[in-house]
């Protein structure tokens, strides 16, 4: 070939590649602009591999996860993540010490349970249920933290809401992305509201979210093929006790009642929210135990907040009227934390009357007494415990 020829023939060679090059750019662009997933599986794809990363005690790769269990990644949270422990939790010992026996151990050590599979098994469900503001929540993050399980904290809408007509396939990836991140507890909160009493005008994909969650959740009470029982739970946190349905209050044979704290708890809660507040020479605690009486956990952290923002205020208008300075003021100017403090914020956190406290010693006992009438059928007869919870 001449010089001119091998000339020719490499610009057309060029011609072609350049051509080529540039309809793969165009149908992939034209591919990209018709598919309306694009920009979300993106998103996913990002999202959850900066999940992965987080997880360094699992060596999972995003390309072996389908895209339901990508999802469900977004809602995973690594125990080194979480910022309560169960030291953070006040005055709910005896049940931190339960949790610590029957949920975290067979969690943590399924061999231990496998040896003596006849008469122990570890709970594939538990619940935590009481008022609102009493910890649950917060209980149910440290027992992640503490048990070193990955923690799917799993959200209604991602169930029910967002890919209509995938339900089934999402609810199936929630358990198998349980099982690669095992140990791993699954936690949905407000679980009245994604799996209450069924009922026939339930809308179908709510229905059929149940009867699928149902059918995985009794899978985990098979052991694997070597034996091992799974090292996965579900944590349900309600306070509509009432409203679940029957057959889920079933798997889930531990129940742990949170109820308002009493004298001691309300102590230890005060104790631990204000233990980094300066606190007057006649500041009185057991005179704040006696006056937050039928409060909740969280009732008792917010009227701490109000009071706490009282020596603030006074100190700016001190030295506003001072002129002092802005950059001048110290903290550490600040006067301690006394008993009037609280209760001055309108529309704050208020003191239980006699008559409210009255009412919730009813209805605690009210409470107590139809638990205990749950217990029996309708002829009188002790009701036959779960499976799980007679091996126990
Ligand atoms: N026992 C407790 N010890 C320390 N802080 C508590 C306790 N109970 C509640 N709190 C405080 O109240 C806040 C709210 O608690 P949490 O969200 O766990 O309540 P909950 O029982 O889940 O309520 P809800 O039923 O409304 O979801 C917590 O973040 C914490 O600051
Ligand atoms: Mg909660």
């Amino acid at each position: 070939m001449s010089g001119r020829g091998k000339g020719r023939f490499l610009m057309d060679v060029l011609a072609l590649a350049t051509a080529q090059i540039t309809a793969y750019y165009l149908i992939r662009y034209l591919i990209r602009s018709v598919d309306p997933d694009h920009k979300t599986r993106a998103t996913l794809d990002r999202q959850s591999s900066a999940v992965l990363s987080r997880l360094t005690s699992h060596d999972l790769s995003a390309e072996t996860l389908t895209r339901f269990e990508k999802t469900i990644l977004t809602e995973v949270v690594a125990p080194e993540d979480i910022a309560v422990s169960f030291a953070d939790v006040g005055g709910l010992d005896h049940i931190i010490e339960d949790l610590r026996e029957s949920v975290i151990f067979p969690l943590t050590q399924p061999h231990f349970f496998s040896a003596n599979r006849s008469l122990l098994s570890a709970p594939k469900g538990v619940l935590l249920y009481g008022p609102p503001g009493c910890g649950k929540t917060m209980l149910a993050k440290a027992l992640a933290k503490e048990s070193r399980a990955c923690f799917i904290n799993l959200h209604i809408s991602t169930l029910t809401e967002k890919y209509y007509g995938d339900s089934n396939k999402i609810v199936a990836a929630v358990f198998s992305l349980a099982r690669k991140l095992q140990p791993c507890i699954i936690f949905i909160d407000e679980i009245d509201a994604v799996l209450r009493q069924r009922r026939s005008d339930d809308h179908e994909a709510s229905h059929m979210v149940k009867a699928e969650f149902m059918t995985l959740w009794d899978g985990l009470l098979s052991s694997s093929a070597d034996g091992v029982p799974e090292q996965i739970m579900v944590l349900g946190a309600t306070n509509r006790l009432a409203d679940i349905d029957e057959a889920i209050l079933r798997r889930m044979p531990k129940k742990f009642a949170i109820n308002l704290p009493d004298r001691v708890s309300r102590r230890r809660i005060l104790s631990l929210i204000l233990s980094e507040t300066k606190l007057s020479p006649t500041f009185s605690m057991d005179k704040l135990v006696e006056e937050t009486a039928g409060l909740s956990g969280s009732d008792l952290k917010e009227c701490c907040r109000e009071a706490a923002m009282a020596p603030v205020k006074e100190y700016l208008r001190q030295t506003r009227a001072a002129g002092v300075d802005v950059e001048e003021l110290k903290a550490e100017n600040l006067r301690g934390l006394e008993n009037g403090d609280f209760w001055k914020v309108p529309g704050g956190v208020r003191r239980k009357t006699r008559q409210e406290l009255d009412l919730l010693q009813v209805k605690e006992f009210l409470e107590q007494q139809l638990e205990r009438v749950d217990d029996y059928d309708d002829l009188g007869e002790m009701k036959r415990l779960p499976e799980a919870e007679a091996v126990e």
